[in-house]
């Protein structure tokens, strides 16, 4: 679409978003997109460094602002619909310097100058680009424009808050060459301050066309590395005790956060996806990292601290990984960076697989022991591990309705049938059961001994929520169901 790049202003110096050239589109329709693209590009970008965020209050902190973005374009598209075109305003080609400029903010030398690279100069342009905006257009006729941007600005100052905290934790000063090339694209993009025409090749998703890899192990918090295992001692006393179970969901939910880690791959890894999906995926991401949150929070109120429990990663293979846990600072050289190793992109049949089996097997195999925990921990008087669960339990159930969503399309992109995906579902739940059950058996069979130090800890851990919050069904619970897997 043809737009004038000169803007024309009033003797009050504000600026009239009226082209001849757009018919009866305001020129605020391209500046909509623009902005879009950026706000999605920055999301990629916090998706593709966000593994090497190792403190857990970073990890909180990012995997939110995966959701902002997403709420940020969803105010953006929001408005484009609304004006002349509607739905057809968006999914529209936006000019390839936008990548040029993304790509070479994602293209940092270290994990610490994308940090400033994407908060500090990016989002610090695109923010002045908004105020700009907000500045110059009229403020009865597209207010509805300027009212949105004044939401997407409040988030941006939470991001700029978020980066002076960190900043103060890890002090870095930008690579200079680096910052230059962002500035010399952010010029070449007239400084977000005016609408840009597409010419040629539109604008690929940021990092498609380039060799940018996700980190192939996401950073862990340093001394997070779990003294003693105590998910056997969790295992074997789960149907029988109200407090091992009260134990797990605090623990359990911790361990979540792992999954928005993963995550982050699969947002970055299905560029070609709509929309659609990653805004559901970015809300899912945030879910799993609030569960992470709420399960520490609660396991905070009762004096037990990431330290003491440790913060075990789903994948075995990470356990005992040389070099973890690892903390933020041993990221701020280019050497550093192979340390987490590079991962290939998720495959189409690895995202469909994983989708599947946190949805349909994990989630869905879950809500009956939930539903347990949360009568049990309400019984015996302890409301705030019962608020623990409930608002999880609500959470899972959009998530395992993103599954059904998404399934299909994802099967599609994958070229494989999904047509037997519920009942799939189900055999697969039964078989983790099965297999979970035989694995109890075989352990019980294993004497158990006392001076155990996994044991001894587990039952220190135990004695100090009692302490704390004791259940008074400890004794009179009924026996529930096993966890599932
Ligand atoms: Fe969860
Ligand atoms: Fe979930």
């Amino acid at each position: 679409m043809p737009t004038t790049d000169t803007p024309v202003a009033t003797p009050i110096g504000r600026e009239v978003l009226v082209d001849p050239a757009l018919g009866s589109k305001p020129k605020t329709v391209v500046r909509l997109r623009d902005w879009e693209y950026v706000e999605r590009a920055l999301q990629r970008l916090i998706a593709g460094w966000g593994r090497y965020f190792a403190e857990w209050e970073d990890k909180v902190a990012i995997h939110r602002q995966i959701w902002e973005q997403a709420e940020c374009v969803r105010r953006l598209r929001e408005r484009l619909a609304q004006f002349p075109g509607s739905i057809h305003n968006l999914d529209q080609p936006v000019a390839q310097q936008l990548e040029l400029l993304a790509n070479t903010v994602l293209l940092a030398p270290t994990h610490q100058d994308a940090v400033d690279g994407i908060y500090q100069v990016l989002n610090g342009a695109l923010t002045a680009s908004y105020l700009h905006y907000v500045e110059h257009a009229h403020p009865v006729h597209d207010a509805p424009t300027v009212a949105a941007l004044h939401e997407i600005i409040s988030v941006k100052e939470q991001q700029r808050l978020w980066l002076r905290d960190y900043r103060r934790r890890y002090p870095h000063t930008i690579d200079p060459e680096y910052r230059a090339a962002i500035k010399r694209e952010l010029a070449a993009c007239g400084g977000l301050l005016q609408a840009l025409p597409v010419e040629g090749q539109p604008a690929a998703p940021a990092g498609v066309n380039t060799d940018f890899r996700l980190p192939a192990r996401p950073a862990y918090p340093a001394g997070s590395r779990s003294k003693y295992q105590i998910m056997p001692c969790i295992d074997a006393d789960f149907t029988q005790s109200v407090e091992t179970r009260r134990l797990f969901w605090c623990y359990g939910y911790l361990r979540e956060m792992n999954l928005a880690m993963d995550q982050l791959c699969w947002i970055y890894d299905s560029p070609d996806m709509p929309w659609a999906f990653h805004q559901d995926i970015a809300r899912h991401l945030w879910d799993e990292s609030r569960h992470g949150d709420s399960g520490y929070s609660r396991l905070l109120d009762f004096g037990i601290t990431l330290r003491d429990i440790g913060f075990q990663p789903y994948d075995e293979a990470l356990v005992d990984a040389p070099g973890m846990p690892l903390a933020a600072p041993q990221f701020a050289t280019a050497d550093a960076i192979p340390a987490l190793g590079r991962r290939d992109p998720t495959t189409p049949q690895q995202l469909y697989d994983v989708v599947f089996s946190i949805g349909m097997v994990a989630e869905t195999g879950h809500f009956a022991v939930k539903r347990e925990a949360y009568e049990d921990f309400q019984a015996g008087g302890d409301l705030e591990s019962a608020e623990m669960m409930i608002f999880d339990i609500i959470d899972e159930s959009a998530h395992v309705q993103y599954a059904h969503q998404w399934l299909p399309a994802l099967a599609a992109r994958a070229n494989i049938d999904n047509s037997d995906y519920r009942e799939r579902g189900a055999q697969e739940r039964q078989r983790r059961q099965e297999a979970h059950l035989r694995q109890l058996e075989e352990a019980a069979q294993q004497p158990r001994a006392g001076d155990d130090p996994a044991y001894l800890f587990y039952q220190q851990l135990l004695a100090i929520m009692r302490a704390q919050h004791p259940l008074s069904n400890a004794a009179t619970c009924p026996p529930r169901s096993p966890k599932p897997m």
